[in-house]
């Protein structure tokens, strides 16, 4: 249920005003709270050993739907160095956006993507012998002058020495070798991990980590176990002469899998989500004071009386049974709302606990949802709420859709707008993925 009192004891932001639709330029917006974020990252920290160096932001797929452009932003302004997105396009896209950390790119490193790789100082991660001779090549052969992004380009006319210059170009394209201990989809297997860690030891390589990635560390400890057994087995040797390792997830922070190694990658948690859409997960996730970082706002674009006996929506499932209040929102399944919550969703008011159900369908750009009373059209109601256990949570619309809380932010399309805030403030306004504003 959602309080007026945050977990950490500050009073919860008043109701979204008109500001925020004007700044947002829509008559709905995702707002993200980027305090919760920070405040999320220091529970999953304290999760671990303090001998965990630094935190893999893991912020592909947009941050999960958050905005990976400003949530990286925000997370580098508070320290953070790492960050972990799925394709190269990710990455270069955060690159163009200032980002100076180091941004590992989480998918099978392939052949074509080594240009935007190289141009773009990203790290891959690699599993094949093939890929690694290749961009060896191309790393070889990254014209280390010239004005590649980041902030160590390497400037020729200052390094003379072609040795201290090979050196310099191998420590700025960095790598890390991913090891399937039992997942079988991603990572080289486990007899084919040597040769890679040779070929990168003789090549001089810059091996930044090696890592794996557990299939069910939240329910699954004895298979969760054998993996990071497999993993310790192969790297243990590599750790005395340095070598980094990392295998923790949010589901592995939380159950202490890898929790003692060099970095963790949280991503779900992060967000301040649980890893599936129980409510026993949602409980003990909440337990911990990890807080759902976004909402979903929205006022009504038209509000009509209707009488009884009226159709409403798309194939006509929905008719009055009396006169009833009906509020169209301008956002649909193109903006992220499931067609399969039609009929099915809530929408919600933040006074008196109000919940207005979508009645008829969920229509490409519109919702309509019926309404308790009249209401004012600036009213702001909650399409999506940052609590775990109202009927539009995440993770209660998860449920209800019969998927896990990441697809449903992963599903919040691009066109939405997302406020940032931070300390009360709106401190960003994104338009689009390729349009920003400050
Ligand atoms: C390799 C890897 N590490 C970490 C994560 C973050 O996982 P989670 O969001 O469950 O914390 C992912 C996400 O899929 C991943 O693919």
């Amino acid at each position: 249920m959602r309080s007026t009192m945050s977990h950490n004891g500050e009073m919860k932001a008043p109701p979204p005003g008109a500001e925020m639709y004007t700044r947002a330029g829509r008559s709905t917006y995702l707002r993200i709270n980027l305090d919760f974020l920070y405040n999320n990252i220091s529970i999953l920290k304290q999760q671990c050993s303090p001998h965990t160096a630094d935190v893999i932001a893991v912020v592909k797929a947009n941050a999960y739907g958050h905005g990976s452009v400003e949530i990286s932003r925000y997370l580098e302004s508070r320290g953070v160095g790492h960050f972990a997105v799925a394709t190269p396009e990710e990455g270069a896209q955060l690159r163009q956006a200032g980002i100076k950390g180091h941004i590992q790119i989480l998918g099978n490193a392939v052949e074509e993507d080594i240009p935007t790789l190289v141009n773009n100082r990203l790290t891959p991660t690699v599993a094949e012998l093939n890929f690694l001779q290749e961009w060896s090549r191309a790393i070889t052969a990254d014209p280390v002058s010239s004005n590649n992004a980041g902030n160590d380009t390497i400037s020729s006319n200052k390094v003379t020495d072609s040795h201290a210059l090979q050196a310099r170009v191998r420590k700025r394209h960095q790598l890390v070798l991913k090891i399937d201990t039992g997942m079988s989809r991603n990572g080289c297997q486990t007899q084919d991990f040597p040769s890679l860690i040779q070929f990168c030891q003789t090549q001089g390589l810059t091996v930044h980590s090696v890592m794996t990635h557990f299939s069910q560390a939240w329910d699954n400890p004895h298979f969760t176990k054998q993996q990071l057994n497999t993993f310790t087995t192969l790297v243990e040797p590599l750790r005395t002469s340095g070598v980094k390792v990392h295998v923790a997830n949010s589901a592995a922070i939380i159950r202490g899998f890898g929790t003692q190694l060099d970095f963790i990658r949280p991503g779900i948690c992060m967000y301040g989500l649980p890893p599936d859409a129980s409510t026993e997960t949602a409980e003990l996730v909440e337990s911990l004071g990890l807080r759902p970082v976004l909402s979903w706002c929205a006022r009504p674009t038209l509000i009509k009386q209707l009488p009884q006996g009226r159709v409403v929506g798309y194939d006509n499932t929905y008719m009055t049974r009396g006169t009833e209040t009906i509020a169209t929102f301008s956002l649909g399944y193109a903006d992220g709302y499931n067609r399969l919550m039609s009929d099915r969703g809530v929408v919600s008011l933040d006074e008196d606990d109000v919940r207005c159900p979508v009645v008829g369908r969920v229509s490409m750009d519109a919702i309509t949802v019926r309404l308790d009373q009249p209401r004012p059209s600036p009213t702001t109601f909650n399409i999506i709420t940052d609590d775990f256990t109202s009927p539009n949570s995440v993770t209660k619309m998860a449920a209800i859709l019969g998927t896990i809380p990441y697809e449903v932010t992963t599903s919040l399309a691009a066109r939405l707008p997302r406020v940032f805030m931070s300390g009360g403030h709106i401190v960003a306004v994104t338009k689009s993925l390729m349009t920003d504003e400050r």
